[in-house]
């Protein structure tokens, strides 16, 4: 086994178990961050073939990391990729994963959805475990409104690609308690995260900074007042962005953009939230961004 060496400042209900429920592009980055930290983690999905495809992408994603570790050496890349892999279960039950001290929820970005499935991890759930959501855009506060442990309850909002994105955003409920907040920021950095703690208001910190940036940067390509590459050329060279807004948009998807952006306008009535007339056309004409082939640049689809 794998002994874990944790500092006296670390609580003695440090979360050692974790479920993540929802198997796509975050849940899958989420469960293996957390098997690489030598965690047993359990995916719950609804969908039996995504929690295939989550496996497959998590044993690539282990053999990149794995090369980058232990460079030349393959016997230790074959059981850094074995041993991490090994402690990765999947199930399509959500009582399979309920007995944990942590889950973390990356389902579909629905109230309803959502809330349903946290009153039901309520019920199941003993009562020490914490649960947290992902969400990017829903009120951390209102996922759980139904919950009644909402002292160990709040939000983990993790980023895109999750594996290679150092930050965590951990959000605190109106309700969650100064251990549980103590718990999240610890687990955050087990799994290799730089915690940042942020209340639940919309887009949280990164993204309520990055909504006005991009609205202003499709609103400069709208006015004409510069080319989208000589936009994205300035962010990367004048303001040292590892991307431009460009393609930063490309890569997040437009349709992803256009809601986030909607979504913020809708909450906080600012109006630099506002629609923008090329974003919605873009997303009629599918031109979402890399995944789509075509986004504000073309791409080779995979
Ligand atoms: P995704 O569509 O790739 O994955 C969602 C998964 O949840 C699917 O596999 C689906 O089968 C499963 N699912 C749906 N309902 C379920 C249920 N009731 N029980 C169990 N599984 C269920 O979505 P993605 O992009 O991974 O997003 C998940 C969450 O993470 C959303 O709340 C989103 O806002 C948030 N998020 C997304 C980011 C992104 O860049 N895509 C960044 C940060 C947060």
């Amino acid at each position: 086994g794998i002994t874990r060496n944790f500092s006296s400042s670390t609580s003695l209900n440090a979360i050692k178990t974790v479920t993540v429920v929802g198997g796509g592009l975050m849940g899958s980055g989420i469960a293996q961050v957390a098997a690489q930290a030598g965690q047993n983690v359990t995916i719950i999905d609804v969908n039996g073939e995504l929690l295939e495809k989550a496996q497959k992408s998590i044993h690539t994603n282990l053999t990149r990391v794995g090369k980058k570790l232990y460079k030349g050496d393959a016997a230790k890349v074959d059981s850094f990729v074995k041993e991490s892999f090994d402690r990765v279960k999947v199930s399509t039950k959500l009582e399979d994963g309920a007995d944990v001290d942590l889950v973390v929820e990356a389902i579909v970005e629905k109230l309803d959805v959502k809330q349903e499935l946290f009153n039901k991890l309520d019920q199941i759930a003993p009562a020490h475990t914490i649960l947290a959501t992902n969400t990017s855009s829903i009120s951390v506060n209102e996922i759980g409104a139904g919950i009644k442990r909402k002292d160990r309850y709040g939000g983990l909002h993790f980023f895109n690609p999750v594996p290679v994105m150092r930050l965590l955003e951990v959000v605190k409920g109106d309700e969650t308690s100064a251990e549980t907040h103590k718990a999240m920021m610890e687990w955050g950095q087990s799994v290799g995260k730089t915690c940042i703690t942020c209340k639940d208001t919309p887009g949280f910190v990164v993204n309520r900074l990055l909504g006005p940036y991009t609205a202003e940067a499709l609103r400069m390509l709208e006015r004409g007042d510069a080319t989208k590459e000589d936009i994205d050329i300035g962010m990367k060279l004048g303001a040292g962005y590892p991307m431009g807004p460009f393609e930063l948009a490309d890569y997040t998807g437009n349709d992803t953009n256009l809601f986030a952006l909607g979504v913020m306008y809708e909450k906080t009535k600012n109006p630099v939230f506002a629609p923008i007339k090329l974003l919605e056309n873009m997303v009629k004409e599918g031109k979402l961004g890399i995944k789509s082939g075509e986004g504000f640049y073309k791409y080779n689809k995979k």
